[in-house]
């Protein structure tokens, strides 16, 4: 049994295995979660896989899209297994990317004092960050991830091939991911990264990845230290989604993080952490990949008051991570406002 799987975590290559964990939890109902496109293309091959096995479900769907992971679907999510009379021996299965399986986990970990779920990551995003490590939750009032709790699946399958339907720009936005596990953890594999060109990122850098993740949050599960790491990228990230949350056209979590991470090492960079010839790798291998929308200067004031609500702030100051090499990060660090819009600036107004 390799680390992943002594933690419930299982790349697999065929999704008739998840058949055992199901029948070994003699569940009294099943219920699998989807969007309007992990319907389409991937519930069918869970299905598929598991017609011999005498499996048998209830489907939820939702609208696809970061806007059905708020209360309103959690309440209609909630009557439908009331109305069905659901009981706390129900099993859901969180078929979809990292909205999904934020939002499944939510409704699971609540309904009934909570109930069992199984992660089924469908987007590379969620393969390798988002149905791992038990953070869950739903956007409010216009914030990120606002109401949440922390609860561990208790399965989790990852099975790379449901990436063959996955648009480029979603495989795009789970790599983001990716560059920050290794940004923070392992030059090697940021090297390895940088290879990858299209959309065929192996099984073998999926695995690697989501380990890197399982392996900080086992040993730091409600980020008191280290997984704080993970928040590379994402307290000037998290600012720039939820500031196009607003806007006609929303930013896939990915790209936002991948911006915030030229930021975030831009600011490492001002605070002497990290040097320039670092810094410009990054910065030049990201602009290359992503094709990043301008934000004008006069909206850096409304960037900066999204940071300020981060969760991650302590004492009103803006709490981040910041990279002193790349494979190294470190903790808990301020970044000032002036070197959030100097970094700011100099991203945009170049
Ligand atoms: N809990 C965590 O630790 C954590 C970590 C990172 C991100 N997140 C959350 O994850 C969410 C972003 O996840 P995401 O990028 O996967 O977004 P998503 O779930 O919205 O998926 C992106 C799009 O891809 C589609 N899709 C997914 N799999 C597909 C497939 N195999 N074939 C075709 N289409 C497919 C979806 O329908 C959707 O339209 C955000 O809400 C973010 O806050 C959570």
């Amino acid at each position: 049994m390799n680390f992943l799987e002594k933690n419930n975590i299982h790349v697999i290559s065929d999704l008739s295995v998840i058949s055992n964990a199901i029948l070994e939890g003699k569940y009294s109902q099943i219920y699998v979660l989807t969007d309007e496109n992990t319907n389409k293309y991937c519930l069918p091959l869970l299905q598929d896989a598991l017609v011999d096995y005498e499996v048998y479900f209830f489907f939820l769907e939702v609208p696809a899209g970061e806007a059905s992971k708020d209360i309103s679907t959690c309440a209609s999510l909630w009557e439908s297994l009331s109305e069905d009379n659901a009981d706390r021996k129900t099993l859901l299965l969180n078929l979809g990317g990292g909205m999904i399986t934020d939002l499944g986990a939510f409704v699971a970990s609540l309904y009934k004092r909570g109930i069992a779920f199984y992660n089924i990551p469908t987007s590379l995003l969620g393969m390798v960050d988002a149905a791992i490590g038990g953070k869950c939750g739903i956007d409010f009032a216009g914030f990120k991830n606002q109401i949440g709790v922390f609860q561990n699946a208790q399965k989790t399958y990852i099975f790379p091939k449901f990436m063959e339907t996955l648009p480029e720009v979603e495989f795009w936005s789970g790599m983001a991911e990716m560059y920050k596990h290794a940004l923070i953890t392992d030059s090697a594999h940021w090297a390895a990264l940088k290879m990858v060109d299209s959309k065929e990122v192996t099984a073998q850098l999926i695995e690697e990845s989501s380990a890197i993740k399982a392996s900080i949050v086992v040993n730091d599960p409600l980020e008191k230290g280290d997984r704080k790491k993970l928040n590379f990228g994402h307290t000037v990230g998290h600012a720039i989604e939820s500031y196009f949350l607003k806007k006609e056209k929303p930013m896939p979590h990915g790209y936002a993080v991948a911006l915030g991470m030229i930021c975030e090492a831009h600011i490492s960079v001002q605070k002497n952490l990290l040097n320039l010839v670092e810094y410009d790798e990054i910065e030049e291998h990201l602009k290359d990949k992503y094709d990043f929308p301008t934000i004008p200067e006069k909206d850096f004031h409304a960037l900066i008051e999204y940071m300020k609500q981060d969760k991650k702030n302590e004492q009103n100051k803006i709490n981040c991570t910041l990279l002193t090499a790349i494979g190294s990060a470190v903790i808990n660090q301020t970044a000032e406002e002036k070197q959030i819009v100097a970094s700011l600036t100099y991203l945009f107004n170049e």
